[in-house]
């Protein structure tokens, strides 16, 4: 796999206000120390992320699964699979599913598909989507993995006993049975448990892979293996990307130099929001599971009570927001850095046809490419931003291939875990989204929420006079 990063522009003195010299010096024994960290708690078997390139148990129960639903498809081949589950059970199989399949995917014909199934996700729980998919479904043909690290969230849930209803409605048991494989962990929460009573198939998530962690393991391998991704190639970039990160020397270690530089930019000089922004349609979601990653990841309280920590992660597009955000980026505050994500070889490119040359707003466009014309665009909004004393980088890959996009999911992971070392908090946890899942349970009536619905009952009440 091929990832490089160019931080030029994140640096003074050609940034006005960037990162010193000096700073970058002294964050290097920083960073030794946080990677100490990160490789003793691997030691200790506590970041499970990191041995799932090697975990080949793993993979081969995936792989048996997916050789199973076929050959007991028959000449029925699946036409679609639909993953249920929400945060990190959901955005990996959607980045997988971008990146690594044609584009338009979904609408593509079964002989231009090759015959593999539509990959859809459901990732919320609003009626109009969900009942507008069941609708157009075959769901003889249709495979649903039902993905939730705890087992027991209520927006996964929720859709899966609305489909399990849908299937044991329109098929019966067992055939809804086999239309349903879990993806959970191998010994807690309600799924596993369902899956032990009822003989329904279910996939281990282990138990130290934390769910926006969790893209190498079942939750994005058994979706991408089903529509023909090639999972091999993905572990064995996110294996080489790990290996080149077994350095503690900062300049060596390119996730650690992304996140130390994000790191600094933020805590020494105010650069809180950080943009990743692909030129590239095929990774564009990758952008969307990085803001999850670094969001729910990194915005901590070191002690109860305190301020609170964290960069604020956005996802942006290149070159679509150069017509919606750049202008944010260029002349609103100087509380951003925007980290390009490039890719050397798009795919088939176009060449830009020589019409209206009498035209001067469209004959310079005439004879390039559109890949050039991308290119190009990237580095002009590089070079427009650092003009303006903007901090920026670029991460570059030679192409959108399987090892790539393991190399990067293992990269920005790797930084995550980096940067939760040199803020000083507990990258692993969420515990902020916890009270608004309690308030959720109360309003349900669910049985354990007694002191959520006290809590609750201790809100300001909606003020009429207070409402126009
Ligand atoms: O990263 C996380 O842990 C979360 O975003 C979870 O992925 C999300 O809350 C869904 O949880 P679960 O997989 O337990 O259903």
């Amino acid at each position: 796999m091929t990832l490089r990063l160019d931080y030029t522009n994140m640096m003074a003195p050609s940034i006005d206000g960037g990162i010193t010299d000096t700073e970058w010096r002294d964050a290097a024994a920083r960073f030794h120390a946080a990677h100490r960290a990160v490789v003793d708690e691997m030691t200790t078997g506590s970041l499970g992320f990191l041995e799932l390139p090697d975990n080949r148990a793993l993979h081969q129960q995936t792989l048996d699964y997916v050789r199973g639903a076929r050959a007991r498809s028959g000449d029925d081949a699946l036409t679609d699979v639909v993953v249920l589950g929400i945060g990190g059970s959901a955005l990996g199989p959607i980045a997988l599913r971008t990146a690594l399949r044609p584009p338009q995917w979904n609408l593509l014909d079964d002989d231009a598909r090759s015959g593999q199934p539509r990959l859809h996700v459901l990732d919320n729980v609003d009626p109009a989507n969900i009942l507008a998919l069941l609708a157009r479904l075959d769901l003889r043909r249709s495979l649903f993995v039902v993905t939730s690290k705890s087992g027991g969230t209520a927006e996964t849930m929720s859709q899966y006993l609305v489909v399990r209803h849908r299937l044991a409605t329109v098929l019966g048991e067992p055939a809804a049975r086999e239309r349903i494989v879990f993806v959970t962990d191998p010994e807690k929460g309600a799924l596993r448990t369902i899956a032990r009573q009822e003989g329904i198939a279910a996939l281990d998530i282990p138990s130290n892979v934390g769910g926006r962690f969790s893209v190498l393991s079942p939750v994005g391998l058994l979706p991408a293996a089903l529509v023909g991704i090639d999972t091999f190639e993905l572990l064995a970039g996110a294996a080489e990307m790990r290996t080149r990160c077994a350095t503690s020397t900062l300049d060596a270690n390119v996730a650690g130099a992304f996140a130390t530089l994000q790191y600094l930019a933020d805590t020494r000089h105010q650069r809180s929001i950080q943009v990743l922004m692909p030129y590239s349609d095929a990774l564009r979601d990758m952008a969307d599971w990085f803001v999850q990653l670094w969001a729910e990841s990194l915005g901590k309280h070191r002690a109860p009570g305190d301020a609170g920590f964290g960069p604020t992660p956005l996802a942006a597009l290149g070159a679509t927001d150069q017509h919606s955000q750049v202008q944010l980026f260029m002349e609103g505050p100087g509380d951003k850095t925007v980290t390009f994500l490039n890719v050397e070889q798009g795919s088939d490119d176009v060449e830009i046809p020589r019409l209206h040359q009498d035209v001067p707003e469209l004959a310079y466009l005439g004879g390039r490419r559109l890949g050039e014309l991308l290119d190009i665009e990237r580095r002009a909004t590089a070079g427009a931003l650092a003009r303006r004393g903007r901090p920026n980088m670029t991460l570059t890959l030679d192409c959108v291939d399987a090892a790539n996009v393991g190399g990067l999911f293992m990269f920005l992971e790797l930084a995550t875990a980096y940067a939760g070392r040199l803020y000083g908090v507990n990258a692993f946890d969420q515990p902020g989204v916890e009270l608004g899942k309690q308030f959720t349970y109360a309003m349900l009536g669910r049985a354990d929420a007694g002191a959520a619905r006290d809590e609750w009952e201790l809100l300001p009440k909606p003020d009429p006079a207070r409402m126009v």
